[in-house]
């Protein structure tokens, strides 16, 4: 009743998995030939449903293979079809294929990583959230001091577990007591990071800026060594050989507090002349002040240490001559490209 071979050959011509699918619905669905034939067999005697019960079963098992085998078959035709048709050509040029890089003010950042890590210094970030007392409490300034207004700060509405609304911090100084905790003594680290204030934008002044803060504290810390140091870091810094000179300076987490400014040569191509520049004034620093070693639990009388902090902007307006610091953030691609 049924010819299977004729039903193969029906089979061989399928050439897509649609086809197939008619196939099936053909022979072995739920209206199918095959499928309608056992139903049929309900009427017949015992005897003839069993002689074509063994038949109809053959017929179905064979039919059921072969549309299972041409069911494979095509699947992975169709898998290898998609796979051919998906292939990238890594080798192609694009229009868009333009790479990015670091924008000038990250180099200048990573730059001072290095110098610094190459002096022995450990980086570390911090964070940027702190409370009033990592800002200022821990750094020697009281929360009702007048130098907390040397500082437009930025407050967050989240309070702290003492009932302080979080800051974001103004200076990294407010790292310097986490750090003698984190890593203990004898410390070097310096924290090249982010700081907010609330400024009115100019070319001097921005609400985030990225400072550099040092510290180092062990046995038997003087000025003496800590121009020294100064004198090395800020010639790397600057790429050029600078002479330093401290003034007295006020920042409540030093005692003394200096201020340091750098000068170094300059060679003018239309004279052929070298002459020394003007002295610039580029960063705050001193002998870290006793009250901040208590705080982290350090005895001032074994210990001293000293600190600075530099605005990196300052670094890269200086090393590049830019004249607004603006151009660091505001994202502006003419800018950007020319130190790309
Ligand atoms: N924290 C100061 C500021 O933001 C900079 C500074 C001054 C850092 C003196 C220091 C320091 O470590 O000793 O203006």
């Amino acid at each position: 009743m049924f010819d299977i071979k004729a039903i193969k050959v029906e089979l061989a011509k399928v050439a897509n998995l649609e086809q197939l699918d008619l196939f099936f619905q053909t022979y072995l669905g739920k209206s199918g030939s095959i499928t309608l034939a056992f139903k049929a067999m309900g009427s017949l005697s015992p005897e003839e449903k069993k002689s074509l019960g063994q038949e109809l079963t053959q017929v179905k098992t064979q039919v059921t293979e072969a549309y299972e085998s041409t069911q494979r078959a095509l699947s992975a035709d169709q898998i290898n079809a998609q796979l051919n048709a998906d292939i990238v050509d890594s080798s192609l040029e694009t229009a868009d294929s333009e790479q990015g890089s670091y924008s000038l003010l990250a180099n200048v950042r990573r730059d001072a990583e290095e110098i610094c890590k190459s002096l022995g210094f450990i980086i570390e970030y911090g964070t940027e959230v702190v409370t009033k007392f990592e800002n200022f409490e821990s750094v020697n300034i009281p929360l009702t001091h007048p130098a907390t207004e040397m500082h437009d700060t930025i407050y967050l509405q989240d309070k702290d577990p003492s009932g302080e609304n979080f800051i974001l911090r103004t200076h990294t100084s407010s790292m310097q007591n986490y750090l003698i905790q984190k890593h203990g003594l004898p410390l070097k680290a310096v924290v090249p990071s982010r700081v907010y204030r609330y400024e009115n934008m100019d070319a001097h002044h921005d609400v985030m800026f990225y400072q550099l803060e040092g510290i180092v504290v062990d046995k038997g810390l003087s000025v003496a060594h800590f121009k020294d140091m100064m004198e090395k870091l800020l010639s790397a810094l600057l790429h050029k050989k600078v002479e330093t000179r401290m003034r007295p300076g006020y920042f409540p987490f030093v005692e003394p507090g200096f201020e340091i400014d750098a000068r170094y040569e300059i060679y003018d191509p239309a004279t052929g002349k070298k002459e020394l520049s003007k002295w610039i004034e580029l960063l705050g620093a001193g002998m870290v002040h006793p009250n901040v070693l208590k705080v982290a639990g350090v005895d001032s009388d074994e210990r001293s240490g000293f600190a600075f902090g530099i605005g990196i902007s300052r670094l890269a307006a200086i090393r590049y001559g830019i004249k607004d610091i603006r151009y660091f953030t505001n994202g502006d691609l003419r800018f950007a490209k020319s130190f790309a």
